[in-house]
């Protein structure tokens, strides 16, 4: 393996310290899925009410989930778009970029034979999307 591929793998665990329970084969697939994708201040990445198309991994800058009182902000290092995913359902709520983004996104059908394969990675995303959910219907 090469010095810059090494570097990406560092990178990836790095910012996404979830990665780190997966073997490195693994992590070598998702290098290979992941589909990166950038996104403007100001820009809409996900439409509430929309299919899910895809899970994204933040790797740089902001967005803000525009729940019904205040947004939530995530950065670097988190990740959103799960919940259709998981549940097969409609987007739950719009994503706005609030800065100059980098996202890492997995695409639907990717990450249905991923997850498959990576039950407990599954798990620790389902359980984000429940935590999640929970905090939405007490506001
Ligand atoms: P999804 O419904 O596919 O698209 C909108 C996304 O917003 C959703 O998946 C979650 O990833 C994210 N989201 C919804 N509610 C919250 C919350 N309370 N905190 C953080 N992210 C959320």
């Amino acid at each position: 393996r090469n010095r810059q591929h090494q570097l990406e793998m560092q990178q990836l665990i790095g910012t996404f310290p979830m990665f780190a329970q997966v073997d490195e084969n693994s992590q070598e697939e998702l290098l290979l899925l992941f589909r990166p994708k950038v996104a403007s201040p100001g820009e809409r990445v996900i439409r509430i009410g929309d299919r899910g198309d895809g899970m994204y991994f933040i790797s740089s800058g902001a967005v803000e989930v525009q729940l019904e009182d205040d947004p939530v902000r995530l950065q670097a290092g988190s990740f959103f778009g799960e919940m259709a995913l998981l549940s097969g359902g409609r987007r739950t709520a719009d994503v706005i970029a609030v800065d100059f983004c980098q996202f890492l996104v997995l695409e639907r059908r990717d990450f249905n034979v991923f997850m498959s394969k990576h039950p407990a990675l599954r798990a620790a995303v389902s359980d984000m999307a429940k935590e999640r959910k929970a905090m939405n219907v007490s506001r």
